[in-house]
């Protein structure tokens, strides 16, 4: 590769840079981070967007729902995450009951998370629910990313975890809503755990790009929550998670190893004291 094209590939990621991505037909990888030493690891390895997810309640908090998490808690993760990044684009979660209640909230919310994480744009769930919030976050010069389908933070609402927007009504308001988001002036959206025919069309009939978990192959890019794919998590195990790597195995083995040469006076050897 040349000087000059390694230069354009280690630019900062930004929104702009994303819809050029989609308009040359180039796939966007997005994966989760919650902490500055993960966030440093996976931004070295060359992803484009790394997202600080609300799933933070769920893999660092051990709550079973995204809906306990704060603004405190996300703005904690948030500047974690930004202190390690030099090249992704970060995005980061608005949590549940920051932004729902009205317009003015919302802004209050998405300018503590600019001002205190330094992120690069924020995130949040709802189409037509929460368009005038989104408006007013926007018109403040914030850039949004929208977040589709599967919206864990109304789980309680649609009851289970399963496959949204296979019937039609459902699928009808998902499209109006992705064209809203797009027309309002969203830079991308999430598009989660809908039927893939569905993500497809979407898809092609915006030029914001659609970033996948559970959609399908035909998006503009795939996002996944890391300690899903690294292996992190038990009892876990949807039809759309690719497992990457067992690190439950490779952690608990390193563990137990340790444990063991603690118990039998191997560790510390002559060399690993003064
Ligand atoms: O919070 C999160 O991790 C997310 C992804 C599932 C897209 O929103």
């Amino acid at each position: 590769m040349s000087v000059a094209k390694r230069d354009l590939e280690n630019r900062k990621v930004t929104t702009h840079r994303l819809v050029e991505m989609k308009k040359r037909g180039e796939k966007i990888s997005m994966l989760t981070a919650y902490d500055y030493s993960m966030a440093k690891l996976i931004d070295q390895a060359g992803m484009d967007v790394i997202l600080v997810g609300d799933s933070a309640s769920n893999v660092m908090a051990g709550n079973v729902t995204t809906l306990p998490i704060t603004l405190d808690q996300m703005i904690y993760h948030g500047k974690s995450v930004v202190k390690a990044v030099q090249r992704a684009l970060v995005v980061v979660d608005l949590p549940f009951g920051t932004y729902q209640g009205n317009s003015k909230e919302a802004l209050a919310s998405a300018i503590r998370v600019m001002k205190e994480t330094h992120t690069d744009c924020i995130k949040v769930e709802g189409g037509s629910e929460v368009r005038e919030s989104i408006e007013r976050i926007l018109c403040a010069g914030i850039p949004v990313m929208g977040h589709l389908g599967l919206t864990p933070q109304s789980i309680n609402k649609f009851g289970t975890y399963t496959v949204r927007a296979k019937e039609e009504e459902e699928a009808q308001k998902l499209i109006a809503d992705a064209h809203m988001l797009e027309e309002i002036g969203c830079f991308g959206i999430v598009l989660e755990k809908i039927p893939a025919a569905l993500a497809t069309r979407v898809a092609s009939e915006l030029s914001i790009p659609m970033i996948g978990i559970g959609a399908g192959g035909g998006v503009d890019g795939q996002v996944l929550v890391m300690h899903d794919m690294l292996g992190l998590t038990q009892g876990f195990s949807p039809r759309f998670l690719r497992r990457y790597a067992d690190l439950k195995e490779v952690i608990t083995s390193a563990v137990q190893a340790y444990i063991e040469d603690v118990k039998r006076e191997d560790f510390p050897n002559e060399k690993e004291q003064y």
